[in-house]
């Protein structure tokens, strides 16, 4: 029986879970699950972006025969070719034979690899920038090469602004019948995975994630459809943050990651003893035995945490084989930009402290901590020092905006001092405050609405006295107020915080045209409730008017939670991206790999696809 999920009036998820997978790519386990997901857009012509895994292809089938309600499919758009995505597209032609498939000729190539048939008769090539007109909707192609393979590309739909992203934005774990990622606890349920599937997936190429992120920057994105994981509707930024991050391999967080590779339970002990130590400092620690956890969850720990430990055993005059493993494997997602410290241990000739160095200092931008500590077998009284020592090191490369503790504070019973930022511990909402004056409508945001007293109902609020809207309560006495709800996109803020009402309509192309009773207009969007209110006192406050205001009308919207400005600050408000450097290089037009320097050796070969120094363009 088809299980599809209905997303818009026309976009129609028919992807499927499959929870008995051991291992996703034969490496990775998967003990949550994984979807492949797969969507149809009804529109003049029927558009399915992507098939699914040979696992779930009955389940697919099904779906897409549903949701096509008897239609013909018109366009299969490739985005991917690994068979986790692609297994499908034998069927898909045998069903449809009509069916034109969408792709770039390097997928045209794979398509016969993977399926032994020439479906040169069915395809339909795009390139960089093209535009697939299937009624209402716009379909945009956009190369996303290594974002995890040569061939891939992503898809935006200029009319609902989806941007349909292949294997970026992706999550491991099955759906279990939600779809979007604010049905779940995101953060807390599956923030880890979805930073585990990108850094093993496509941990790799950093700079092929960087260059789809700048073409993605550039265009206005409300939904995120990823082949794997939960579609994003809200708090887009926040997850794009992320990828900022782990793309350009910068940390998310200040702490020490402490991987320890032990036989006897002694270089574990001397592990142990350095986390307690940075514990006690204030310094978040997170431990892994490598012998036990699977490599894909260090990977992914190391992407995270700013610091890395690695305390290992000598064997067979080299590295303990699991640390050994795992090194390969961080070097080979290509790590870089972090603090490292190094604990070895070796009953007679440890050598693995000094191997471990070598092997990480081919990494970029790799801190190494000059002073390893050597075990003989066991930790001993005397070198508790050097743990501690180390610790001491590891802290002294926190950098100030670490947010550490250094040093004593004054005493706040003795202290008079004013610290303004102290003002930001208040908890605040957000709101827009909206009046209308004549034929002229206007509205502000405002954190400074509150309820004074129950009976009579009455609120009040502050408003900036330069603000066109100030004005307008002054002159009309009656104002809305708006009160936004965490699904709030940036651009709310932008289009009433950002421009000034005497110089624009704040309204224009808002899309909805909604007033209160007192004939003022109102946000129904992104907003939980509504209240309008009827000035009786004003205070003049230097920058502000405080206006004293009983409640004439109110109502709820709908049972989202409230914003606060702590979660606007979190959440919508785009962080501050790291400067770009203007790098020199090439990169390869068949894969993406970026080569940096000045100069292009003639007989250089892509270290990724193998192409010569003829398929390279400056950058
Ligand atoms: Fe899920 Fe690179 O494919």
């Amino acid at each position: 029986m088809y299980c599809i999920k209905k997303m818009t009036d026309d976009l129609i998820w028919v992807g499927a879970n499959d929870r008995r997978l051991a291992m996703f790519e034969g490496v990775y386990s998967v003990p949550r699950g994984v979807s492949y997901n797969s969507y149809l857009l009804l529109d003049e012509k029927t558009v399915l972006l992507d098939t699914v895994d040979k696992a779930v292809h009955q389940r697919f089938m099904e779906n897409v025969e549903e949701a096509l309600g008897g239609r013909a499919l018109d366009y299969l758009v490739v985005q991917h070719m690994e068979p986790d995505h692609s297994a499908g597209i034998r069927e898909v032609i045998a069903r449809y034979p009509d069916v034109k498939i969408v792709c770039n000729e390097k997928t045209l190539v794979m398509i016969s690899q993977f399926n032994e048939m020439d479906i040169k008769p069915n395809a339909y090539i795009v390139q960089e920038n093209d535009i697939l007109d299937i009624g209402r909707h716009k379909l945009h192609f956009i190369m996303a090469p290594m974002v995890h393979w040569p061939e891939v590309m992503v898809t935006y739909d200029s009319t609902d602004k989806t941007l349909f992203s292949a294997d970026a934005f992706g999550c491991f774990g099955a759906l279990n019948g939600a779809l979007f990622a604010d049905e779940v606890d995101f953060e807390v349920d599956y923030m880890s995975e979805a930073r585990r599937y990108y850094s093993n997936i496509v941990g790799k190429y950093g700079k092929q994630v960087e260059a789809l992120l700048d073409k993605a920057s550039g265009i206005d994105i409300q939904m995120i459809c990823p082949l794997h994981g939960f579609v994003w509707r809200k708090n887009i930024g926040d997850f794009f943050t992320k990828y900022v991050l782990w793309s350009t391999y910068e940390p998310e967080e200040y702490g020490v990651m402490i991987a320890y590779a032990t036989v006897y339970g002694n270089t574990e002990n001397a592990a142990e003893i350095l986390s307690s130590r940075l514990r006690d400092k204030g310094i978040k620690t997170q431990m892994f035995d490598v012998s036990v956890t699977p490599a894909s969850e260090i990977i992914s720990a190391a992407f995270k945490w700013s610091h890395l430990v690695f305390a290992s055993t000598t064997y067979n005059a080299g590295i303990f084989v699991t640390m050994e493993a795992l090194i390969a494997d961080l070097t080979a997602h290509n790590i870089q930009n972090r603090t490292v410290a190094i604990i070895e241990n070796g009953s007679w000739a440890a050598t693995s402290g000094s191997l471990i160095r070598e092997r990480l200092s081919k990494c970029k931008n790799m801190n190494i901590i000059e002073d390893m500590v050597s075990i003989r077998s066991g930790l001993k009284a005397d070198q508790l020092s050097d743990i501690e020592a180390m610790a001491d090191g590891i802290i002294a490369s926190f950098p100030e905006s670490a947010g550490l503790k250094k040093g004593g504070t004054a005493s706040p019973a003795v202290s008079d001092i004013v610290d303004p930022s102290t003002m930001f511990k208040l908890s605040y909402g957000l709101f827009v405050l909206t009046a209308k004056d004549g034929a002229k409508d206007n509205g502000c945001i405002v954190n400074t609405v509150v309820q004074i007293t129950q009976a009579p109902l009455r609120i009040s609020a502050a408003v900036i006295k330069a603000n066109y809207t100030c004005d307008m309560i002054l002159k009309t006495g009656e104002f809305n107020v708006s009160i936004l709800d965490e699904s709030v996109p940036f651009g709310v803020f932008q289009q009433f915080g950002f421009q000034s009402g005497r110089n624009v309509d704040k309204f224009e192309n808002c899309g909805y045209d909604v007033r209160a009773v007192n004939g003022i207009r109102y946000v129904p969007e992104n907003t939980n409730g509504m209240i309008s209110a009827k000035v009786i006192e004003s205070f003049d406050y230097g920058t502000h008017m405080l206006f004293i205001a009983d409640v004439t009308q109110a109502l709820v919207i709908s049972n989202e939670r409230s914003v606060t400005y702590q979660y606007y600050f979190d959440h919508i408000k785009p962080k501050p991206q790291p400067p770009k450097e203007a790098k020199k290089g090439f990169v390869c037009k068949i894969c993406g790999y970026v080569h940096e320097g000045e100069t292009l050796p003639d007989d250089f070969v892509c270290p990724l696809c193998k192409h010569g120094a003829a398929d390279f363009v400056p950058v």
